[in-house]
């Protein structure tokens, strides 16, 4: 970390215990910013996640035609916003003008905005209340220049600022954020401003439409206690402030991270989950040119998007919180409620919430709807709704009280398989069936896909024609992977149905590990469950490097070249589903030669939450540490490195050669 974000973080923590302090003596209720603006979330994209300052016209307008051809603007996206670095340096004329950047931009932001505008989409940028921007640009704060700036922006046909918080002059941060709010005002055009000022402070709802309430996000799942936050920690941080959200006034726990490639597709899809239930701004940070279809499905769920966008702007509650397994609820302006099952656990977890905890009063002859934003299917329950939720996924469902002869069925299914299996072989694949709704079902069918090459044989019939209220069925068979699979697999799973409401669809990816014919696995071969790293992402088959993915080098401990195992950063958190299916772990472990001498660490092994092996504080100038641990009955494998107790500054970890090995 730089010093300058080390003093940025210690302002920051003080200023967010001070904001804390004040919420706590103040009880009154804070009037929103009232300029009509943003009466829903804002929804757009932003140019810092993905690109930093490396920014020029042409990548905007592809980005704004890419918003446009993805669907992302039919699914309400409109904010094309510029972050840092859109500037000249020194980024002011001779009249104390802002100028955009000749080389990056030579025609100008006002071209810009015309070109954006026609697309049917709106421009946003990036402005700071000090003497000068984050990336510390000459002349580019617009400290004492609010009034000649936000004209300027108002000239160039601006629709929303993003206002930061960097080279401040004096203390008054209310006073500078509330002097540009003025000028906005003033300026002739409708602006929506946007608080970057990295924590909230009682005075943000009345000055702005939306302000940060976090450090600036990473795209990871778990920080911890950093002011750089991962996503986990931005719902947390975001969720103190819930009543303060309101049509006009938003909390804003930074842009996505979706699609940049550090994080589970269940982690992307936990944030775009709480997103919507938070009410929160919807500003997408990936590079829209080229996003995979994944990604582009996530963002642009518009059953989602409606309970975000839903006019009431109520940011949910949390209503129940037991550890790991939590239950969020978001009432819906025609008497819907939006429910988030989230599950920040490291094990799949079944979470169950009932009619009555949700907040609806029951009613003779009612019982609910249940609708899946992700399935995009529904079900009716007399009271409780469940979910098999997966490791920090989310499950979320609109949740109707509708009469009980108005409600479809519900066939719940659940798959019994081995989860490692050996190609030769071949495995039993099991799904169960269970008619767990209220009314009978007709044609029941359960179909799989299966990975290139693969082969089913049935068991069983795996279609039934009719299926009682609380009757049982199994589909069953052998699935034979063809003789050189080896490593990550999904078979896909789809129970299909038709009830007195029409048809439905449900389904499912159950993940494989098919093992190689000698028999052991390399774990840089798998993809983990989930991944935490003191620095960049875990590097798979390289050492650390620190920023971007693949930016390591030949794994090196002591002199020694590894061409298989993993680079990671202290404090790191590595943890895969290994099925219980191994019997040892093997590795040599060390800090990498990238960093000489420096950097000390310390390496645990644990299984099922509990650690079955710790190194001795190693060095950089320390060779390669073989290890072996009995890991028989596993299933959560969890690679911990932690700084050794002096900091995590040059701790380039590496798990070299780090291989799982079956039962003889
Ligand atoms: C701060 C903000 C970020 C981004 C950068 C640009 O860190 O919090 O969102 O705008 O500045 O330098």
């Amino acid at each position: 970390m730089s010093t300058r974000d080390r003093a940025r973080g210690t302002i920051v923590c003080i200023s967010l215990c001070l904001s804390l302090a004040l919420i706590l003596i103040s009880t009154a209720a804070v009037e929103a910013l009232d300029n009509g603006l943003a009466l829903t979330p804002p929804m757009g994209w932003n140019s810092w996640n993905a690109f930093r300052g490396e920014i020029d016209e042409v990548k905007i307008r592809q980005i704004a035609e890419a918003m446009v051809s993805s669907g992302m603007k039919d699914a309400g996206y409109e904010y094309i916003i510029l972050d840092d670095n859109w500037m000249a340096n020194p980024a002011r004329d001779a009249d104390g003008n802002l100028i955009a950047d000749p080389r990056r931009f030579p025609s100008g932001i006002k071209a810009l905005a015309d070109y954006i505008h026609s697309l049917g989409l709106k421009i946003g940028i990036y402005g700071d209340r000090g003497t000068a921007t984050c990336m510390n640009i000459p002349q580019s704060g617009s400290y004492g220049y609010e009034e000649q700036d936000a004209r300027t922006f108002a000239e160039w046909g601006i629709d929303y600022l993003k206002y930061d918080n960097c080279n401040t002059v004096g203390n008054c941060i209310s006073c500078d954020y509330k002097r540009m709010q003025e000028a906005l005002a003033d300026c002739g055009r409708p602006i929506v401003y946007s608080i970057c000022a990295w924590g909230f402070q009682a005075w943000m709802p009345e000055v702005g439409n939306l302000w940060r309430t976090t450090g600036d996000i990473v795209d990871k799942w778990d920080n911890g206690s950093d002011w750089f936050v991962g996503i986990i920690n931005a719902i947390d941080l975001n969720m103190r402030y819930a009543r303060y959200a309101k049509p006009g006034a938003w909390n804003d726990p930074d842009m996505f991270v979706i699609g940049n490639g550090g994080c589970t597709v269940e982690e992307y899809k936990t944030q775009f989950s709480m997103w919507c239930m938070m009410a929160s701004p919807l500003i997408a940070g990936n590079d829209l040119r080229n996003m995979d279809e994944t990604t582009r499905q996530i963002l642009t769920n518009k059953e989602l998007i409606a309970v975000n966008q839903d006019p009431l702007g109520i940011q949910c509650t949390k209503i129940r919180d037991d550890g790991d397994e939590e239950v969020y609820v978001k009432p819906l302006s025609n008497g819907d409620y939006a429910v988030a099952l989230l599950n920040r656990g490291e094990e799949e977890a079944l979470i169950r919430v009932t009619a009555a905890e949700i907040g609806f009063a029951s009613r003779p002859g009612y019982g609910y709807l249940a609708r899946d934003l992700w399935q995009h299917s529904e079900f009716g329950t007399a009271d409780a709704i469940e979910a098999v939720v997966p490791v920090h996924g989310t499950a979320v469902f609109r949740v109707s009280q509708v009469p009980v002869e108005q409600l479809p069925g519900h066939v719940a299914f659940a798959v019994e398989t081995d989860t490692v299996v050996s190609a030769e072989a071949g495995f039993k694949f099991t799904v169960h069936l269970s008619n767990t709704g209220l009314k009978d079902v007709e044609d029941t069918a359960v179909t799989l896909r299966l990975p290139e090459g693969w082969e089913a044989e049935a068991l069983t019939a795996n279609r039934f024609s009719h299926l009682d209220v609380g009757e049982e069925a199994a589909a069953v068979w052998r699935i034979m992977p063809p003789p050189h699979a080896e490593g990550f697999n999904v078979v896909g799973v789809m129970v299909t149905y038709s009830d007195s409401a029409g048809a439905r669809s449900w389904s499912k990816d159950v993940r494989l590990v098919v093992l190689p014919p000698e028999g052991s696995v390399y774990l840089s071969d798998l993809k983990p469950l989930s991944t935490r790293n003191g620095w960049g992402p875990v590097e798979f088959d390289q050492s650390n490097g620190e920023t971007a993915a693949n930016d390591g080098r030949v794994i090196t401990i002591g002199g020694v070249q590894y061409n298989k195992g993993l680079g990671v950063h202290a404090h790191s958190e590595v943890v895969y589903d290994i099925g219980g299916s191994f019997a040892t772990f093997a590795a040599d472990v060390g800090v990498d030669d990238e960093v000489g001498s420096r950097g000390s660490v310390v390496f645990q092994v644990w299984g099922d939450n509990v650690k079955l092996w710790e190194s001795q504080r190693l060095d950089g100038s320390m060779g390669p540490q073989p290890l072996t641990v009995d890991i028989s009955g596993v299933r959560m494998l969890k690679l911990v490195v932690t700084d050794g107790g002096d900091g995590n500054a040059y701790d380039h970890a590496d798990w070299a050669g780090a291989r799982l090995l079956p039962r003889q």
